[in-house]
């Protein structure tokens, strides 16, 4: 007989006979129906897969009743509906097998077996409607998440732009002040001598307004939109070259420097400017996370970026305090600093994020608290003339 419905249903009787009963009458519905007199037996049958619907025999011989089973089903983790069929069950017993999570119930009465085709359709429903609805639950879910996500980066973006627009008005405006002001400390010190009480103030106006120099050009920096000279640069050379720069930082703090190039690393078509900031950026970044000295690697090889596009790797690791998950979510903001007043503007990584994205490259992070961080900058060897604009991107641990 070929099925009506596509289900099939266990049943669980230890007397045989009833079993078979509700086996025919169910067939002669249309459904595959199968019989297992033990408990053993049923959840052999349930492991094995393919059962949609249990009906249960409230008294099982041997030790362990239909709840006791019912228990043991759960407990393994199957899901499938029970109905109880029961011929002797109080008021009691139905609400703790309710209680427990069985669908139904039914009594064995004379025309019990008329009703059960139709108990088993009701029950069978009910779970279909309810698995499309969590299903429906789940993609909403899922779609919430990502209309979340995308509403973040948009909010980042939006941010980004205006802290740049401000940042840019800010910086001209102080530019020029802060050069003349630069100038005369500079004039009035040469014309100090080393003895005069009033050195000493002049020499410390001079080191907070070269601090300021230094943050207003951080500013215009983070500010300037677009690339500006793109040419043909050799990444490890100009990584040897900005490591020279900092030798200095690097000795005073007991920073030991391991460069690996893996042979083969094209040269990329790049703002060099642009580059030499990054790496400065990552390396003081790894330097000062190391304030009791260690190691910083630089390891720079041939990569690819999503959609095959021939890319660049420079990985820079150190072995210093690490990023908390907490810091990892505010990392490349601009003004995110954990370090001292006056010692960081927190503009570091916001500059080195912009430049990366500018060059279409990506910028991942990975790290462990006590153990050290490694950044990864991937860039394309060549840039995407079709891709133009900002790429939002939010900081992503690797
Ligand atoms: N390698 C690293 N190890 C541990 N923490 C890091 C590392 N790199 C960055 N951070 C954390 O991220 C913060 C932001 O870094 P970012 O370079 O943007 O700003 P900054 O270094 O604080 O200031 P600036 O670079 O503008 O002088 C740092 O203050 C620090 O907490
Ligand atoms: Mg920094």
């Amino acid at each position: 007989m070929t099925a009506a419905h596509p289900e099939t249903i266990l049943i669980v009787d230890d007397d045989a006979g009833v079993a078979r009963l509700q086996q025919r009458w169910l067939e002669m519905a249309g459904y595959t129906a199968i019989v297992a007199t033990t408990g053993d037996e049923a959840l052999a049958c349930v492991r094995a897969e393919g059962i949609d619907l249990l009906l249960l025999d409230f008294r099982l011989s041997g030790i362990e009743d239909g709840l006791e089973f019912y228990a043991r089903l759960q407990g393994e983790g199957h899901t499938q509906p029970v109905i109880l069929v029961t011929g002797y069950a109080d008021d009691a017993t139905i609400v703790r097998a309710l209680r427990a999570g069985v669908r139904d119930y039914i009594f064995k009465s004379v025309e019990y077996l008329d009703y059960l085709p139709e108990a088993c359709r009701r029950v069978l429903d009910q779970v279909r409607v309810e698995r499309e609805r969590e299903k429906a639950q789940a993609d909403l879910r899922t779609r919430t998440e990502e209309l979340r996500a995308t509403t973040q980066q948009l909010w980042q973006a939006a941010r980004l732009a205006g802290v740049g627009e401000l940042a840019a008005s800010i910086a001209h405006e102080l530019n020029n002040p802060l050069a003349t002001v630069s100038l005369r400390i500079e004039g009035v010190l040469a014309k100090t001598p080393s003895d005069d009480p009033r050195y000493k103030a002049l020499e410390i106006v001079q080191q907070e307004v070269e601090r300021m120099a230094g943050l207003v050009s951080n500013l215009l920096q983070f500010s300037r939109a677009g690339r500006d000279q793109v040419s043909t640069v050799d990444v490890c050379e100009e990584i040897t070259k900005t490591i020279e720069l900092t030798e200095h930082h690097m000795r005073e703090r007991r920073v030991r420097v391991e460069l690996t190039f893996v042979p083969g690393v094209p040269t990329l078509v790049v703002d060099r400017q642009h580059l030499r900031q990054v790496f400065l950026n990552l390396f003081t970044n790894a330097a000062d996370a190391m304030p009791g000295g260690g190691r910083l690697t630089v390891w720079v090889q041939p990569a690819q970026l999503p959609g095959g596009v021939p890319a660049v790797a420079i990985e820079v690791a150190d072995t210093g305090a690490g990023i908390t998950p907490e810091q990892m979510i505010h990392l490349t903001e601009p003004f995110f600093t954990t370090k001292e007043e006056g010692k960081g503007t927190g503009l570091g990584l916001a500059i080195c994020r912009r430049i990366v994205h500018q060059h279409h490259g990506t910028l991942e992070f990975e790290s462990t608290v006590g153990v050290g961080t490694t950044v990864r900058v991937t860039l394309p060897v060549r840039p995407d003339p079709n891709v133009t604009g900002l790429r939002i991107e939010p900081p992503s641990p690797l």
